[in-house]
């Protein structure tokens, strides 16, 4: 069994932002301008009025400040209200795989390692811009790695999930280095026309390299254990796929397309699973609370955040014990942990250990015990 590290990371970071304030403003011009097309129908009692939404409630209900998106002037024109993303041509490279090798290319520069030298890319995302040939392959392709590349979703959770099937394939020794890789356009599934989600998600991608720790040329946090759980619900869900279909079989466009959730059940049913998910894990690993510099959690919303924290440690997580990057990120889906583990790792000391800790839609859940060496 040989053993994997996590040697390179990456981040991908738009040049375009959201503050909540342009949200809001774009927000409300829509629901001003739905209003007045639907005044009768409101007045007859038929229809219910949009309520306008608002900066303090995003920064107190998410802890959300701004997002980064690959386009805002379709996100901010009321008549609009998504990105504009144009459809590339075959022979254009995709959004994600551009996007992903960005972020690719700093691992392997961080690793001091060539592209060549990779055998395997996993693009681990929770939603992907086309059913194959796999952006994981073009990615690849663009980079100039070897062996081979799939993609893989599990929502929120993929990158944790991404890093144990790497970690797990290097330890078997059927691969010697792999890219685990996260570009996720969430402004291209979430709905800015609903005022309960419209301030959720951002743009970004991100990616690890996971090395034998034998073959590392320097530094390196090595994977000490890996543990995914699923548990099913239907309370975070996004229904587009091929059979996108209504009863009779027919396409249609629905607001079940695009991200839905019951962000009050996600709260009062995560918390609890994730919790006993990262207790056990450390349990079953002889990691105690005293033992860990630092937490890279999802990054969802803060309060989510401030409690897992408090519960893993046993008390409130003091400056830099549990760093969150949503304020100016928002929710990255599974790039959220990898981001803050990127942003808030050169301080560690070897035998300093850490976890990462990734949870969303499935339900899923997924932790990485990693311990610097170098
Ligand atoms: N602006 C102003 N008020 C708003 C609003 C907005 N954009 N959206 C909702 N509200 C109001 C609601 O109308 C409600 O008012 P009421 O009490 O008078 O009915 C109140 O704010 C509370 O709404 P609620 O949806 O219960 O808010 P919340 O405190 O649960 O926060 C989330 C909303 C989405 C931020 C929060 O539920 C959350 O983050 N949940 C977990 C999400 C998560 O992890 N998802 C995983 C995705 S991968």
């Amino acid at each position: 069994m040989f053993e994997p590290a996590i040697t390179g990371s990456g981040v991908f970071t738009p040049d375009q932002s959201i503050s909540n304030d342009e949200l809001v403003v774009a927000f409300n011009a829509y629901a001003d301008a739905w209003n007045a097309d639907h005044a009768q129908a409101i007045a007859a009692g038929k229809a219910e009025a949009m309520q306008h939404s608002s900066s303090d409630f995003i920064k107190a209900a998410s802890g959300i400040e701004r997002r980064y998106v690959l386009d805002k002037t379709g996100v901010l024109d009321p008549a609009v209200m998504h990105p504009l993303l144009p459809a590339r041509e075959m022979d254009q490279i995709s959004a994600m795989a551009e996007m992903g090798v960005d972020a690719c290319q700093k691992a392997l520069d961080m690793a001091g390692v060539a592209a060549v030298e990779v055998d395997a890319v996993i693009c681990a995302a929770s939603n992907h811009e086309r059913a194959y040939p796999a952006i994981a392959i073009e990615i690849q392709e663009a980079l100039g790695t070897g062996g081979f590349g799939f993609d893989m979703n599990v929502a929120c959770s993929s990158a944790t999930f991404g890093i144990q099937a790497a970690a797990d394939m290097i330890r078997a020794g059927s691969i010697r280095r792999a890219l685990v890789v996260n570009p996720e356009i969430c402004s291209a599934h979430l709905e800015w026309r609903d005022r309960d989600c419209h301030f959720i998600f951002g743009d970004v991608a991100t990616a690890v390299l996971i090395e034998r720790a034998d073959l590392a040329k320097g530094p390196r946090f090595t994977i000490k254990s890996t543990r995914c759980a699923t548990q099913f619900s239907n309370n975070i869900r996004n229904n587009n796929g091929f059979l996108r279909r209504t009863r009779d079989g027919h396409m249609e466009d629905r607001r079940d397309m695009q991200f839905m959730q019951n962000g009050r059940k996600v709260f009062k049913e995560v918390l609890p699973l994730v919790s006993k998910h990262i207790a056990e894990h450390m349990d079953s690993e002889g990691v105690e609370a005293a033992d860990l510099k630092r937490l890279w959690l999802h990054q969802a919303n803060k309060t989510m955040n401030d409690y897992i924290g408090k519960k893993v440690l046993g008390r409130v997580p003091e400056d830099g014990e549990q760093p969150n990057i949503l304020q100016d990120y928002a929710n990255t889906s599974s790039a959220g942990s990898i981001i803050a583990f990127a942003q808030y790792s050169d301080d560690f000391a070897p035998g300093d250990t850490g976890l990462i800790c990734s949870f969303g839609a499935g339900y899923s859940v997924g932790s990485v015990i990693v311990e610097k060496t170098t």
